[in-house]
């Protein structure tokens, strides 16, 4: 099902389409062949529910990933493969290593899981994971994800647009932002018990980001739910910026008036802007942004590629920073 016009940055539909599904049945068949927590698509998750699979998966999430829309959502670069995306990551709430999240998240409780919705809306409380995503069909949305950092990966990510979420609590004209929150449990996160940071992990799109079209919540990967250590059981994803902005393990949305504060600017303001959008001409203080290393692969040419604009988005984002200076409010 397509629904979505077809836009410059993506890849050839027929492409990404055969593509993605050909990588996921791979990876899932792989997956499943592998190890015996893989949950490879609806029909292998509901068996894997029904097993007592270790991973907690609410039920109503799993039924609800037995209808994913594939989109023409997509980039013209190969799929990172499974294993890469889901152990090379950065979740500092499990330690600083890219490796930690994946070796420590194992027993992280995503189930229940509720989020509190805050401020300048008509419908706020506290809402059921499940209440928050039932009412949207989830998507197939291929993304590349840019880290700060300088490595990029090409993601398929499933979920539901961040935009009609929010609808659904009818923000008023008060809402000029959005404000997110990841979990604050220490007991869970050993990253938290100490370290830089100021718990919890914060995150902030002005009002028009959270609304344009390519702004996402993502609920799996790859076919299935989302790993731990790639922030379940809900996180963002905001293709265009830097990965930083992408909030892992949501439980906090506020509709606020002001620029809220975020992690990565509290701690090194003069290093992580609050808009973050991808951008080669604005370089870190300390490395240069006009390249980056499409993983898995090394140092080396052919896997050091140019950074686009936007991550390449500029055609769907671009109009949101009409008159602002890009380098100033990097
Ligand atoms: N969210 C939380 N709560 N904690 C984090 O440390 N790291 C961010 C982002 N979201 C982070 C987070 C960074 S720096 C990046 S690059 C992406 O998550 C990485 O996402 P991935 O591990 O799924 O590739």
């Amino acid at each position: 099902m397509l629904i979505r016009i077809k836009k410059k940055s993506d890849a050839q539909e027929n492409q990404v389409t055969s593509e993605s599904i050909y990588l996921n049945r791979r990876q899932f068949m792989q997956r499943a062949a592998l190890s015996t927590v893989a949950m490879t698509g609806a029909a292998n998750l509901s068996a894997a529910i029904q097993q007592g699979n270790t991973r907690a998966v609410s039920k109503q999430l799993a039924s609800h990933f037995s209808s994913i829309a594939s989109t023409s959502y997509g980039a013209d670069e190969k799929v990172t493969p499974y294993d890469v995306a889901a152990s090379y990551n950065n979740f500092y709430e499990f330690g600083y290593g890219k490796d930690d999240p994946a070796k420590l998240s194992e027993n992280f409780i995503t189930d229940p899981w509720n989020i509190t919705i805050e401020g300048a809306a008509d419908n706020t409380g506290v809402f059921a994971l499940e209440d928050v995503v039932k009412d949207y069909q989830l998507e197939e949305r291929i993304y590349r994800l840019r880290c700060v950092e300088a490595w990029s990966m090409v993601v398929p990510w499933i979920g539901v647009p961040l935009s009609s979420v929010l609808k659904k609590f009818k923000p008023t004209s008060n809402a000029k932002y959005v404000y997110f929150e990841t979990l604050h449990d220490p007991r869970q996160f050993p990253g938290q018990r100490g370290g830089n940071i100021e718990w919890p992990y914060r995150e902030g799109l002005t009002i028009a980001e959270a609304m344009n079209p390519l702004a996402f919540l993502s609920v799996g990967m790859y076919g299935s739910i989302l790993p731990n250590q790639n922030g379940a059981p809900i996180r963002l994803v905001v293709p265009w910026k830097y990965g930083f902005k992408s909030i892992k393990s949501i439980v906090k949305i506020r509709f606020v008036e002001e620029m809220p504060q975020t992690t990565w600017n509290m701690l090194a303001p003069s290093e992580y802007g609050f808009y973050a959008n991808v951008n080669p001409g604005v370089d870190h203080p300390r490395w240069s942004q006009k390249q980056e290393r499409r993983l898995p692969g090394g140092f080396l040419l052919p896997n050091i590629i140019d950074t686009e604009m936007f991550n390449g988005y500029q055609e769907e984002v671009g109009h949101l920073y009409t008159g602002l200076d890009l380098v100033k409010n990097y």
